[in-house]
């Protein structure tokens, strides 16, 4: 039977709070409850943590990432931190703290409805995809591992199909080495094609590795192609952002046409740099050229220093000084793990998942994916209440 509302399951032992849940979800529209027992997959699952909340947490997190659930919120009476900063890491995309108030829910249920509406149904995608630009202050900074490894983490977050990694180095670029891939196609297929171009054109062209990420390379050797202009970066961009939830660009330092255009359409632009005086120098001139061209640094361009190690000789608040920014991110050195996976061409979840650059390279993503979730700290007046959209 072909259900038309959304399916919501409510999972408490508390028979009061169940039936206080289950009327606010009847009175949002548009959704209904699935009985105690009933196997379907909700789209989304409100679930009361019990004391035993690390146990949930990883049960939780699990049936995110097989996708057999939508969307959850979580309630509690705990109103612990260390749970609401668990809530976040989760990806639960609310919290209501006991006593519940219900404007609260009916405000986190509107906006699920709205969600789910705006979805694309095919491939479940949402309708506009965020697109991450990664560009290095300088060569050799760490972009493509950067950028290989975020979408390898994303794709294990969201799913097969849902990431594109897209490389902007316009010839010799690295990420099929990082990936041990042998892609049929590159960048010059699409400049050529531009007027083809459509979905089923695209996927024909873009390479899938085994995690799911679909991988768009340059061209191994300079061959002729006609170069991306900013009109073809726009509409590869547009193409791709309705395709996949996330667009990783390994942007390399080019400050080309077609660069500017991916860093204007980029939700998110990572600078990646390190704590050294060329790199910081450099920093502070590709800050400039941006701004050049009305790109100002904002919450969007995001300094990230890589390579940190805890005893350097320049320190966090000399490197803001001297770029006048802050830095969003420090990514922690570790030559032998990164050298490794690029050797063996695979991503540093799949050799090292507990390294603790691939915790940070996690945290990293979560912290561009679930940046609404992370206002909430802005925002504490509303009584520990976690909402993002
Ligand atoms: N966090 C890190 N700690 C230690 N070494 C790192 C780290 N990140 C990257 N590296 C090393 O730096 C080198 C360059 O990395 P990568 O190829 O990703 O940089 P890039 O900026 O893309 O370089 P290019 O300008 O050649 O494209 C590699 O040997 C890699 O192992
Ligand atoms: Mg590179």
């Amino acid at each position: 039977m072909i259900h038309h509302k959304n399916s919501v399951s409510i999972k408490t032992s508390d028979p009061e709070l169940r039936n206080q849940l289950e009327a606010m979800v009847g009175s949002a529209g548009n959704l209904r409850v699935l009985a105690a027992g009933n196997k379907e997959r909700p789209d989304l699952l409100i679930f009361e943590l019990s004391e035993k909340f690390d146990e949930e947490f990883k049960r939780l997190q699990a049936l995110l990432n097989s996708n057999s659930v939508g969307e959850i919120f979580l309630t509690s009476k705990n109103k612990d931190t260390d749970l609401l900063l668990k809530t976040m890491k989760t990806g639960a995309k609310a919290f209501f703290p006991q006593p519940i108030d219900p404007s609260e829910v009916s405000e986190a249920l509107s906006s699920f409805i709205q969600r789910v509406t705006q979805a694309a149904p095919p491939g479940g995608h949402r309708s506009q995809g965020q697109i991450i630009h990664v560009m290095g202050a300088k060569g050799g900074v760490g972009t493509t591992t950067v950028s290989v490894n975020l979408a390898r983490i994303l794709a294990q977050k969201t799913g097969p199909g849902s990431v594109a990694l897209v490389d902007m180095n316009s010839v010799y670029g690295e990420v099929p080495l990082f990936l041990s891939l042998k892609p049929a196609y590159h960048w010059g297929e699409i400049s050529k094609n531009i007027k083809r171009l459509d979905t089923t054109f695209l996927m024909n062209v873009l390479t899938r590795h085994p995690s799911g990420v679909h991988i768009l390379p340059s061209p191994a050797y300079l061959n002729g192609h006609p170069p991306a202009t900013p009109e073809i970066m726009e509409s590869l961009l547009n193409l791709m952002r309705k395709t996949f939830d996330y667009v990783i660009i390994d942007g390399g330092q080019s400050l080309d046409g077609s660069s500017i255009k991916s860093i204007e359409m980029s939700e998110h632009v990572l600078l990646i740099s390190l704590l050294s005086l060329p790199c910081l120098a450099n920093t502070n001139k590709l800050l400039r050229s941006l701004s050049n061209v009305g790109i100002v640094p904002d919450g969007r361009v995001k300094i990230i220093i890589n390579r940190f190690l805890k005893n350097s000789d320049i320190s966090q608040e000399e490197a803001q000084g001297s770029v006048k920014n802050n830095i969003f991110w420090r990514i922690p050195n570790d030559y032998k793990v990164t050298m490794s996976a690029i050797n063996q061409g695979k991503a540093l979840c799949d050799i090292s998942p507990k390294a603790p650059i691939t915790r940070n390279l996690t945290e990293l993503a979560e912290s561009l994916t679930g940046s609404e979730m992370m206002d909430f700290n802005k925002n504490k007046k509303r009584k520990g209440f976690l909402f993002f959209k």
